[in-house]
């Protein structure tokens, strides 16, 4: 890859988990009783056929690493457990009132912080509580985070039994200069010893979270992590870009300086090379920063064009309907967004006051709907069309031009309505979906909202 396309390319821009992004989400016109008749409407439309998926966010880590971007909280008190899981219950309750029918679930996803914070009697608590209310689609599939230092066989037999078949664990980077400066010592016996449980046990897809761009860490330090990543060959890995978002409150990214990161041609050598060692290993890459082997259902999903993406990422199937339990957890009605309250002392009282504890969303209009879906098809596919009046909205025109410059660069390919995204053009997928998201474009931020594309 030319140095003059990452140089163009390298901006601040979202990983389209969503759209619209939460920084645009239009605040006005969202309120808790448009959230509920959005999943109300969802549940009517696709409980009996799709199921839906549960996403629940356990935020406690008992300590922090200082790269994390996600929302958590730091504590050694595990006297946080019995009310948090209480408290998951209640606002599980409160969803359930809405729906007419049994809920049946499809997906279970556990994430975090830190789900293995857990005693695995609480985490069963949990489950169980969930599933005496609800139905299990017959192909369901369960999945949770596991911190590799602090997985216990007990956890992975506990989920197990609970009929958790996937399991991701954070391995970031091997080398301990880089682990001192993102404060998580971890050694590779840690993760061979969870890795090998978890298979021994039946764990059908292991997934392993590898970084690159990380304070101190050189190509030959992403090399090294994907060799030993290789020798313990698990189905899946999330190869992601290190995010630099320091501004976000709470995620402590400000134990290194800026000028102790690779600069923006190391990061794209980084995740070339990893690319070119993990295709030798024989993993396919998946939409952007996943890799699976052919036997992984991620790959399965892409190959047969079920690949879909959502707040946890790339998912095997798509459900209509997301319900998101926990601090920060963000729920997906297909019609519309809603975000839970972030701090767990007015998250426990907004249950108090059996209100859901939805504090602010999005709801989306007809526009926003086949945006979203562009968006969908060039992240899982990198290929959309608006040929047909279904996916033609009234700012495409506006949309056109803005793509020229891939064409010219060798991006994209675009001809009678249907957009390909060329092999030299998928490292820059987030740059193309950028081009559709015509509410950024509108409303270029004044502050730095997002990480860097590359
Ligand atoms: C919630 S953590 C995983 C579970 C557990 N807490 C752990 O650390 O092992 C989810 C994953 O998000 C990824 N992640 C967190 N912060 C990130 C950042 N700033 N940039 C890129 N990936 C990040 C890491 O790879 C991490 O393993
Ligand atoms: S990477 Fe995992 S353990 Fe570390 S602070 Fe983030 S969520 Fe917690």
């Amino acid at each position: 890859m030319s140095k003059s396309l990452v140089n163009k390319y390298n901006v601040a821009g979202p990983r389209y988990t969503s759209y619209p992004t939460v920084p645009y989400w239009d605040e006005n016109t969202f309120s808790l009783d448009n959230w509920k008749m959005s999943v109300k409407k969802s549940f009517d439309e696709s409980n009996t056929i799709d199921g839906l998926s549960l996403y629940i966010h356990l935020p406690f880590c008992e300590s922090l690493c200082t790269f994390c971007g996600c929302h958590k909280r730091i504590t050694k008190r595990h006297e946080v457990e019995s009310p948090y899981i209480t408290a998951l219950l209640k606002e599980w309750d409160l969803y359930c009132e809405l729906f007419v029918d049994k809920p049946v679930i499809k997906e279970i996803h556990l994430g975090g912080g830190t789900p293995t914070f857990f005693e695995p009697q609480n985490l069963k608590l949990l489950i169980d509580g969930i599933l005496a209310k609800s139905d299990l689609a017959k192909d369901y599939e369960f999945s949770f985070e596991g911190h590799p230092n602090n997985t216990t066989v007990e956890h992975l037999q506990t989920f197990y039994d609970l009929g958790f078949r996937r399991v991701s664990f954070g391995v970031q980077d091997y080398n301990i200069t880089v682990q001192k400066a993102i404060n998580r010592i971890q050694p590779f016996e840690n993760v061979e010893r969870v890795t090998k449980q978890s298979r021994e046990i039946g764990y059908t897809s292991i997934s392993h979270d590898i970084i690159f761009g990380l304070p101190f860490q050189t190509e030959e330090h992403v090399i090294e992590t994907i060799a030993k990543t290789k020798a313990l060959l698990p189905d899946r890995i999330a190869f992601y870009s290190y995010a630099h978002v320091p501004w976000i409150k709470g995620t402590g990214q400000r134990g290194y300086d800026e000028s102790n990161l690779p600069t923006p041609e190391i990061k794209r050598k980084q995740y070339e090379h990893g690319k070119l060692e993990l295709a030798k290993a024989g993993y396919h890459e998946i939409g952007m920063d996943h890799f699976g082997l052919k036997s992984d259902s991620l790959y399965e999903a892409m190959e047969t064009g079920k690949l879909h993406r959502n707040f946890m990422g790339y998912t095997a199937s798509k459900t209509q309907l997301m319900i998101g339990l926990g601090v920060s957890s963000i729920g997906d009605s297909w019609y519309g967004f809603g975000q839970n309250i972030k701090d767990i002392k007015t998250y426990y009282k907004a249950l108090d006051e059996d209100c859901i504890p939805v504090y602010r969303g999005h709801i989306l209009n007809d526009e926003d709907l086949k945006i979203r879906q562009h968006i969908l098809n060039i992240m899982c596919k990198f290929k959309t069309s608006w040929g047909e009046d279904d996916f033609f909205f009234t700012t495409l025109g506006g949309v056109l031009p803005k793509l020229e410059e891939f064409k010219t660069d060798g991006l994209i390919e675009v001809e009678d309505g249907v957009l390909l995204v060329t092999e030299k053009g998928r490292p820059f997928v987030r740059n193309v979906c950028m081009a559709f998201d015509v509410l950024l474009q509108a409303k270029k931020p004044n502050t730095q909202l997002f990480s860097m594309t590359i």
